[in-house]
């Protein structure tokens, strides 16, 4: 059975599974946009909700406390992780500017599509490279952490609430996301 430490491993990878299939649909709607289609604008804007209330709010502050417990017990393999913060912080910042193009075009302002392509472009590729690091790196050492437990700590309780309410008013209010995911 595994133990809550690697259950929260486990969700990590599987937000990670899930923003890179929201990534390449964000990455979708940059290509039919670059091609002089016109884009759903909407759903772009769902996109950039769902990963303000998601990625921001909960995936990346869920890894800052098991990035912190790393540097607590095993400062061997906390290398780097002095950089994650401000990588949150900076991806963050990308989403509330693609988020602000994408409300303002929505609202009938003058937005240069190039604009939005280029935002859209340096938020994926930003987001993206930042999972790999943690995919390829952070991840395993957390991993090792764990199997080599001594300390008996425990990331898991505070991190693994749910909110039955809550998850029901994001399937509507991310409606557009889950039928453009649905047949992939
Ligand atoms: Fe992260
Ligand atoms: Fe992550």
């Amino acid at each position: 059975m595994k133990s809550t430490n690697q259950l929260i491993l486990s969700e990590l990878r599987e937000d990670h599974r899930n923003m890179a299939i929201i990534l390449n649909l964000l990455e979708e709607t940059a290509e039919s946009t670059e091609a002089g289609e016109d884009p759903d604008f909407l759903l772009i804007e769902e996109i950039m909700r769902y990963m303000m209330v998601y990625a921001d709010a909960v995936h990346h502050p869920k890894e800052d406390l098991v990035y912190a417990e790393l540097r607590k017990h095993r400062p061997d393999l906390a290398d780097g992780l002095d950089d994650v913060p401000e990588e949150h912080w900076l991806i963050a910042a990308l989403g509330t500017r693609l988020r602000s193009d994408v409300d303002a075009i929505i609202a009938g302002a003058a937005v240069r599509r190039e604009q939005l392509v280029v935002d859209i472009d340096q938020y994926v590729r930003r987001l993206r490279e930042h999972m790999h690091w943690e995919e390829d790196d952070l991840f395993p050492r957390v991993d090792k952490m764990i199997a080599e437990d001594a300390h008996g700590f425990n990331v898991g309780d505070t991190l693994r609430i749910k909110d039955p309410v809550f998850e029901q008013q994001i399937e509507f209010a991310f409606r557009r996301v889950m039928a453009s995911l649905k047949g992939r």
